[in-house]
Order: C-alpha cells, then sequence, then structure tokens
C-alpha cells in the first residue's frame, strides 16, 4: 500500500470518528498537510453536519473553500469542538513533531483551544522517541542567528529553511541532533529563547486521540 493510500486511511477514519459527535453548531479545527488535505476532501461531503471551521493556515483555508465548507477567523469561534490534523512523528506518549510545512504556530494554537486533538498519521511516522525529523522552529527573522546559536546550546544543529516564509511573516529553523527523551521538557525549553515563536514539539497539548493507518487497518491509541 502507497504512503498517501495510507494517509487517506487515516484522514477517512477521522471522518469516521467525528461524524456521530458533529452538532449543527459545531466548529471544526483542521490542520495542514498532505494527510490533512484527506480529510479536508472528504469533509466536504459531510459540510452539513456542522456550522464552519477554523483553519491553520491559508493553504487549508483555501482547500475548505474549494470544497464548499466555511471557515471563520478563531477569534469569533465560540469553542471548537475537535481538532484535526496530521504530524511528521509520534512516539508511544503521543507528544508529536509537527510542522514539516511549517504551519505549526497556527497549528497549536489552534490544537490548544480545542476540546479534543486528534491526530492523523501513517504507520511510518510512529517512533520510539522523537528527533529523528528534524524540528521546526518559528523564529523572528531578527532574533534568527540568536536563536540558531541558543539552539546549539541545546545540542541541536539549526538549518534556515531557504526561502521559506511562514503564513506569520516568520522564518523556520529545522534543528538535527536534538536528544528528544523529554518532549515535555524541551518543548518549554525552546519556547523559552527570545525570538521563537513556537517550536514543532507539541507535548504540553499533545493529540488525544491518535489514529493510526497500516496496511492492515487504522487503529487507534
Ligand atoms: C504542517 O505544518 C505539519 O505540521 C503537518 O501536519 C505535518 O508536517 C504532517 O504533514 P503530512 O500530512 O504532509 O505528512
Amino acid at each position: 500500500m502507497k504512503t498517501d493510500d495510507l494517509k487517506k486511511a487515516a484522514a477517512e477514519a477521522a471522518i469516521t470518528y467525528i461524524e456521530p459527535k458533529l452538532k449543527l453548531d459545531s466548529i471544526v479545527g483542521v490542520g495542514t498537510g498532505s494527510t490533512t488535505d484527506h480529510f479536508i476532501d472528504a469533509l466536504g461531503s459531510i459540510r452539513h453536519k456542522f456550522d464552519a471551521t477554523v483553519s491553520s493556515s491559508e493553504a487549508s483555508t483555501s482547500r475548505l473553500e474549494g470544497v464548499g465548507v466555511r471557515v471563520i477567523d478563531l477569534n469569533t469561534a465560540p469553542g471548537i469542538f475537535v481538532y484535526v490534523d496530521g504530524a511528521d512523528e509520534v512516539e508511544p506518549s503521543n507528544a508529536v513533531i509537527k510542522g514539516g510545512g511549517g504551519a505549526l504556530t497556527r497549528e497549536k494554537i489552534i490544537a490548544a483551544a480545542s476540546d479534543e486533538f486528534v491526530c492523523i498519521v501513517d504507520d511510518t511516522k510512529c517512533v520510539d522517541q522523537l528527533g529523528s525529523f528534524p524540528l521546526p522552529v518559528e523564529v523572528v527573522p531578527m532574533a534568527r542567528s540568536f536563536v540558531a546559536r541558543s539552539l546549539v546550546k541545546l545540542g541541536g544543529d539549526p538549518i534556515y529553511r531557504n526561502g521559506f516564509i511562514t503564513d506569520n511573516g516568520n522564518l523556520i529553523l529545522d534543528v538535527q541532533g536534538l536528544n528528544i527523551d523529554d518532549p515535555d521538557s524541551l518543548e518549554k525549553a525552546i519556547n523559552n529563547i527570545a525570538g521563537v515563536v513556537t517550536n514543532g514539539i507539541f507535548a504540553t497539548n499533545r493529540p488525544d486521540t491518535l489514529l493510526v493507518a497500516s496496511a492492515e487497518r487504522v487503529f487507534i491509541r
């Protein structure tokens, strides 16, 4: 089975998971990435079963509107019933790395604001410990060198994501070589560096529900 078929299976499992719980006034949070794109496409077919969405990126907003789903500003949402998004890596206690697509800050905000965070992945994303995937860190442009030096002090090797600007007008450093044996502490330590907007460890607000697609089945954890 191709990886994209597994992503689609995980996305469709998320629709099956949330559909019975949706109410006509529900607001659904929507992530970013190729797995979430499958979710968006399927969400269009049940758009009459909820009120609107809050989106984590310009790309997802455009795709949502393309399938006829209403997108509203987070500031006008009375609450977010569920947030559905992919991840780049997930470890056994469901802490994840996100941000491969550079949308990590808005993703983290919506995850924090939601009643439930449902993460959808194919089983190639499951690891024993986070960190093989370079950790994305969103940085205010004027702080790039200072933040890079600070990340080196934490044991990392930051690489500037050349030519990439986030939806918030910032840049991304992808950090290799970090020892992420304590995701909660490292998430906080990196976020404490002046100039960091946020980093791609989602441990404080880790997924409540993980749907993993393998060649045999989709399982929940
Ligand atoms: C976007 O910024 C990311 O957090 C994505 O959710 C993550 O990179 C997973 O992407 P794919 O679904 O494309 O693998």
